[in-house]
């Protein structure tokens, strides 16, 4: 069962608060969306492994540490994944960018894809799939699908904003993937919304309703 990781460091809850608000407009709501993005990708990035380095300071040589080479790739789920990229690039300015293209059917709330195009070496990168709502996993769950039929071997899952119920999705249908939050909220309402949530989060990162 993929491990689920909830970072309630104080400025996450902070900004996750105002950005929960209603009254909170788009500028500001997207300024927080990167801002919480980049607090995750410094989380999420604590396993990586360092390398020894021998510099030259200007006191002496010394042997430091850098990261090894590690080859990674965002995939954030259109729409609202984008919000959430240049939150990790600011902590990784060189990872590689596929996207997803999936919209979830307001009636069904079923998934549907209609963009993909990801990295050549898919197969010798870590992947990271973003998007702040994991509401009842459908499109998590199938964005991880696509990126494993196209050979991704490594793949964590970050997210804003989950209910319990599209964590137990993504938990059942694929084990292997770790999941990363900033709040784990109560439930989805009768429309597939997480409770409380933040309400569309591509509306009103993207100022569309
Ligand atoms: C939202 C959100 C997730 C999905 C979550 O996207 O950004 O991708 O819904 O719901 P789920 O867990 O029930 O699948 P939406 O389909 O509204 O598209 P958008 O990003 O283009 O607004
Ligand atoms: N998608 C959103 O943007 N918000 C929700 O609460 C559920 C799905």
């Amino acid at each position: 069962m993929g491990k689920v990781h909830v970072y309630d460091h104080p400025l996450i809850q902070h900004k996750m608060t105002i950005m929960r608000k209603a009254e909170t407009g788009t500028k500001q709501f997207r300024e927080l969306v990167d801002e919480v993005s980049s607090l995750m990708a410094y989380e999420i990035t604590r396993d990586l492994p360092l390398t020894d380095v021998e510099i030259e300071t200007p006191v002496s040589v010394s042997t430091q540490k850098m990261i090894a080479g590690k080859k990674l790739g965002i995939v954030p789920i259109l729409r609202a994944g984008l919000g959430m990229v240049d939150g990790f690039l600011k902590m990784m300015p060189n990872v590689k960018v596929g996207h997803i293209g999936l919209y979830r059917d307001p009636e069904t709330l079923e998934p549907h894809e209609y963009y993909l195009k990801l990295p050549t070496d898919i197969t010798e990168r870590d992947f990271i799939v973003v998007d702040p709502m994991l509401a009842t996993g459908g499109s998590a769950a199938d964005a991880i699908a696509a990126l494993k039929k196209h050979g991704a071997k490594s793949i964590k899952l970050a997210c804003l904003c989950a209910a319990p119920e599209g964590v137990e999705r993504v938990q059942n249908e694929h084990p292997d993937v770790e999941i990363y939050l900033a709040a784990l909220d109560e439930k989805l309402n009768d429309h597939g919304y997480i409770v409380p949530g933040m309400g569309d989060a591509g509306d009103r990162l993207f100022g569309t309703k």
